[in-house]
């Protein structure tokens, strides 16, 4: 990790309105707070939501512990996004697979990536690289346990961010 030049890390969930947005911003928070010169940001790998808000219930859960996602807008996954980015990280099993095909397509256009994709999960010894479930048909338990795994998951890559830069 570059002391001057960010380490820009960019969460991925389907539709970029529940999941990856709190993931964004609870990522952000936990750098910000460790010092780390990391850059977050999210996208859909669908275009359903383009522009919008997070889903008002994302919004009302992240706020009640502290994160503000009213600023966010949805955006879908791009080609570029794996030029741009170092690390992508994907919600459930599902959407790494929608990010791998995109992937391939990147590779045919640019041949050389600079992004590596992992799961959200993937250095959290407790979640052991469990989904970060679709919350947007459930209830307020969906949102509350999406929070508690992305603090968790955060946590657990703000360490692997702090012994790389150790190196
Ligand atoms: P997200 O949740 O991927 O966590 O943003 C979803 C939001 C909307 C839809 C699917 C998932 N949708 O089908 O509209």
């Amino acid at each position: 990790m570059s002391s001057q030049q960010p380490y820009k890390v960019l969460c991925v969930c389907l539709g970029n309105i529940c999941r990856s947005p709190t993931a964004e911003a609870v990522l952000r928070h936990f750098c910000q707070q460790h010092q780390l010169n990391v850059h977050v940001d999210s996208a859909g790998t669908a275009a359903y939501h383009i522009g919008e808000a997070p889903d008002s219930r994302s919004q009302q859960h992240a706020r009640q512990r502290g994160y503000d996602l009213s600023v966010l807008r949805a955006r879908q996954l791009s080609l570029n996004d794996f030029l741009d980015f170092d690390l992508i990280l994907a919600m459930d099993e599902q959407n790494l697979k929608n990010i791998q095909k995109i992937e391939y397509h990147a590779q045919q256009q640019f041949v050389q990536l600079r992004a590596q994709v992992c799961m959200m999960t993937e250095h959290a010894t407790e979640l052991q690289r469990q989904a970060i479930a679709d919350p947007y048909y459930g209830g307020a338990k969906g949102f509350e346990r999406v929070l508690d795994q992305c603090e968790i998951a955060s946590q657990a890559w703000v360490n692997v961010f702090k012994s790389s830069q150790k190196q």
